[in-house]
């Protein structure tokens, strides 16, 4: 039978189903009951839920990263899908295709990879060329580049995205630096590196996390112990070209409140961490709008952006509009003036949501 996957439910829908426990929490209502806020999700996306029958038990049964056969129906709440869940019940990861639950890139990470080296070869400095090549080629960094995700939550947070990520700032290192004239070969050697250590600093599968090593060191001065021993193989490695690539690893994160220890002090340490900045913004921006659920054009308030994003695209008119095309346009906009309008109340109404409530750190 065709799953019901969580981007196709729709209001009203009665659904059976197994779904992965994304988070969960046992609540009160103001009479005293307790609840379960909880969030479910698959390979599709995921929805809030709320169980009000055998709450505790359901919280005591089923915590995050379990699997639960939920049955229940799609409510719609201060215009925003819910899950109203009447049973949850653990069930057996044995019984269950991961592939189900697994979000992927929409990238092909062997195309992107080869991509990559690409890149690479396109380099015309001997020995940052042949550092990356030699870091790339570890069979060990390789295999978890391909599939390990870039963070745990805010950008590229998805099977491969670490790859997606990467290939997306050497891209941009190719165009920005000549743009800028600046010295390509450091820019595409940060931007391959710059977050390559997260392979140690999270781990895989459908519970990522960080990993002893990233609570303790962090990808960022990871980085530069993968320099040093990629670099000692590669006879007569000059000491200035390490240096400089050592500064672009500690400063992509640009301030010091971020993680960095050092800020930007050269052209292409800064212009790699704009290049970084930008591609984490824009990639945390397509996650929120593709798994936005509200009815309006407007997301809930993005805490760790600190802001609420539009939703929709932007207008585009290839041709010119006639004048009744033109007046149906002012009265529709007027119309939505006066629904943003609501559509502010209810916000100011949701911050008191889940998602306020989920700890989201600053960056990355
Ligand atoms: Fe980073
Ligand atoms: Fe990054």
């Amino acid at each position: 039978m065709k799953r019901a996957n969580i981007r196709d439910l729709k209001v009203k829908d009665e659904v059976e189903e197994v779904f992965l426990v994304k988070y969960s929490a046992l609540m009160s209502s103001r009479d005293g009951k307790k609840y379960l806020n909880i969030i479910f999700g698959d390979s599709t996306g995921q929805i809030e839920g709320r169980v009000w029958s055998k709450a505790e038990e359901v919280y005591k049964a089923c915590s995050k990263g379990d699997f639960a056969k939920v049955k229940g129906k799609i409510n719609s709440y201060q215009g925003r899908k819910q899950f109203i869940a009447n049973s949850v019940e653990k069930v057996d990861k044995s019984e269950v295709d991961l592939d189900d639950f697994v979000v992927k890139s929409k990238f092909d990470p062997e195309v992107m990879f080869n991509s990559l080296l690409k890149i690479v070869d396109s380099l015309d400095d001997f020995y940052i060329q042949s550092l990356l090549r030699n870091i790339l080629n570890d069979p060990e960094i390789s295999k978890r580049l391909k599939l390990w995700q870039a963070g745990k939550s805010i950008h590229h947070a998805y099977q491969s995205g670490l790859l997606e990520h990467i290939l997306s700032c050497t891209q941009l290192a190719v165009n920005l630096s000549s743009h800028y004239g600046v010295n390509k070969n450091f820019v595409v050697a940060g931007a391959i590196l710059h977050d390559i250590c997260k392979i140690y600093e999270l781990s895989n599968g459908l519970n990522v996390d960080y990993t002893e090593e990233g609570k303790l060191v962090g990808h960022l001065v990871k980085a530069l112990e993968v320099v040093d021993r990629f670099s000692y193989k590669i006879k007569n490695f000059p000491y200035n070209t390490k240096l400089h690539l050592k500064h672009i690893l500690l400063s992509h994160h640009g301030h010091y409140e971020f993680g960095s220890p050092k800020e930007p002090m050269t052209r292409e340490a800064y212009l790699l961490h704009l290049i970084d900045l930008m591609d984490s913004k824009m990639a945390s921006l397509e996650t929120i709008i593709l798994g936005d659920q509200n009815s309006g054009h407007w997301s809930n308030y993005i805490k760790h952006l600190d802001r609420i994003v539009f939703t929709a695209d932007l207008p585009h008119y290839p041709e010119e509009l006639s004048e009744k095309q033109a007046s149906e346009k002012r009265s529709l906009s007027q119309g939505v003036k006066s629904n943003k309008k609501n559509m502010n109340k209810d916000l100011k109404q949701n911050l008191g949501s889940l998602f306020e409530k989920i700890e989201i750190k600053p960056k990355k």
